[in-house]
């Protein structure tokens, strides 16, 4: 196999060099295209672009593959926990018992807020997107500690740094909610573990504690290992982005929150709810919607399904589904929109519009399902995703900060606006 590609330009014959990635997958190597030839590659959506080398995570899209540090998903998602992927994912390894002790004690420790941070909350009006007051506390954290904001002492206490980060976005999320609903802000409490306290934060009141029911932690425990990574998305490649500018981790963790809010990226989960509803309230089956979204003109697509990476079942979509069916009948719970839902997987997997396509359900076709099963509101849907994204941006941020060699991300393009021309003083204008 050989290991260079040839590319005839002007009559002139080039020669790159090709990758071969730990699982095979080829790439040709262009970091020297322009300086030898004076050409760019253009490649609208990056589809064909690898932007890094990375050993954080394995996505085959054609044979529905997802690993964690090789690990498979599946058994993530049977075995693990999501603290104990958190850490898998940022340093490499399964942790041993006294590492993940002392990783899981560090993020007990942090969990906390700085009192002052309070004020912030308050500033934001009821109603506020519980996302844009995640972002915008993630990176105000930032200022509440003096490492964060110079790069070389941050570096220094990194590992620190990572487990506050992973700790506080979930105090954080807790209190978003509780600000946009206008409920008192409740405490962490140092003797529960990390989903049940992140339900207490979300569900307590100061006069009565929530009932923390084991299968509703599990489930949405499930929910953040099964978001904890994957690859370089559009939030990944954003967070990398900030962070080849030598940005603190808040920062550029941060600005992953704002590019996973869009309803093409995670905010999908909570657009499929508002898409089921729609379907029930209009007294549809699926059959309608199913021939609207078909429908170029209608403005409508079929949310939680299709991926850019996927063309075959999204393997978490598939654990997610079994854990919709699992934690509804624990609970006792009959969800028409469950009904609907499994309706038009059925009815869109026999399409030939979707078949052609390769379009399948994702993640998210029935994630939101099991968190309104759960007492989630839909609003919080995306910032659930996020606490379980967190992980992955942060082991990519990692990379990026231990890589000697990167270099702050500046694509090129190809501009099409118009030649040189000249000012007109306003009076002279048509
Ligand atoms: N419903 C109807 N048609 C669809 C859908 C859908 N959900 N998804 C893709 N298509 C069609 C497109 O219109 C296009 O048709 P065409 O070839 O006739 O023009 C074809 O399938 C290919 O789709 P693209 O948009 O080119 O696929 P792309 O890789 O750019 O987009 C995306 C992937 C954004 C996920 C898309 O499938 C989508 O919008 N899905 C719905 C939103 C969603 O569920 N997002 C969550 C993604 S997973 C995640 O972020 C966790």
């Amino acid at each position: 196999m050989s290991n260079e590609a040839k590319l005839e330009l002007d009559g002139k014959v080039f020669t790159l060099p090709t990758i071969t990635g730990s699982e095979q997958e080829r790439a040709v190597d262009v970091s020297s295209l322009r300086a030898n030839t004076n050409f760019i590659t253009l490649d609208d959506g990056y589809g064909n672009t690898g932007s890094c080398v990375s050993k954080v995570t394995f996505i085959d899209g054609d044979k529905g593959i997802l690993r964690y540090r090789g690990i498979p998903i599946e058994e993530l998602a049977e075995k693990s926990s999501f603290i104990e992927t958190a850490y898998l994912l940022i340093y490499g390894t399964l942790p041993t018992r006294p590492q993940l002790k002392q990783f899981s004690d560090t993020i007990a420790e942090h969990q906390f807020l700085h009192e002052d941070m309070k004020y912030h909350f308050q500033g934001f009006p009821a109603g506020s997107h519980p996302m844009a007051i995640l972002s915008s506390m993630i990176n105000a954290a930032s200022c509440f500690d003096e490492g964060l904001m110079n790069w070389h002492e941050g570096k220094a206490r990194f590992d620190t740094y990572v487990a506050k980060l992973i700790s506080q976005v979930r105090t954080i999320a807790a209190y978003s909610h509780r600000q946009s609903k206008g409920l008192p802000l409740m405490y962490p409490k140092q003797s529960l573990k990390y989903t049940p306290n992140f339900l207490h934060m979300l569900f307590s009141m100061p006069y009565e504690d929530l009932e923390i029911k084991p299968e509703v932690a599990k489930a949405l425990d499930l929910i953040f290992l099964l978001h904890a990574d994957h690859e370089q998305n559009c939030s990944t490649s954003t967070v990398r982005m900030v962070a080849s500018s030598q940005a603190n981790l808040y920062a550029s963790c941060s600005a992953g929150v704002c590019a996973l809010w869009g309803p093409l990226h995670g905010g999908a989960n909570q657009a499929v709810i508002e898409m089921l509803e729609q379907i029930h309230r209009e007294g549809d089956d699926g059959s309608k919607f199913i021939l609207a979204a078909k429908d170029k003109t209608s403005g409508k697509k079929l949310m939680g399904f299709g991926h850019r990476v996927y063309k075959n079942h999204d393997p978490r979509a598939k654990i997610i589904k079994k854990a919709c069916d699992d934690v509804l009948s624990k609970l006792n719970i009959n969800d028409p929109l469950l009904d609907i839902a499994k309706k038009l997987e059925e009815a869109a997997l026999k399409d030939s519009y979707f078949v052609e396509r390769k379009l399948y359900p994702n993640v998210d076709f029935y994630s939101g399902i099991i968190m309104r099963a759960i007492g989630i509101p839909v609003e919080m849907f995306t910032v659930i995703f996020a606490i379980g994204r967190m992980p992955g941006w942060i082991a990519n941020y990692k990379e990026i900060m231990e890589e000697p060699k990167t270099r702050i991300y500046r694509p090129r393009q190809i501009y099409t606006g118009r030649t040189e021309n000249h000012y007109v003083p306003l009076d002279e204008r048509k």
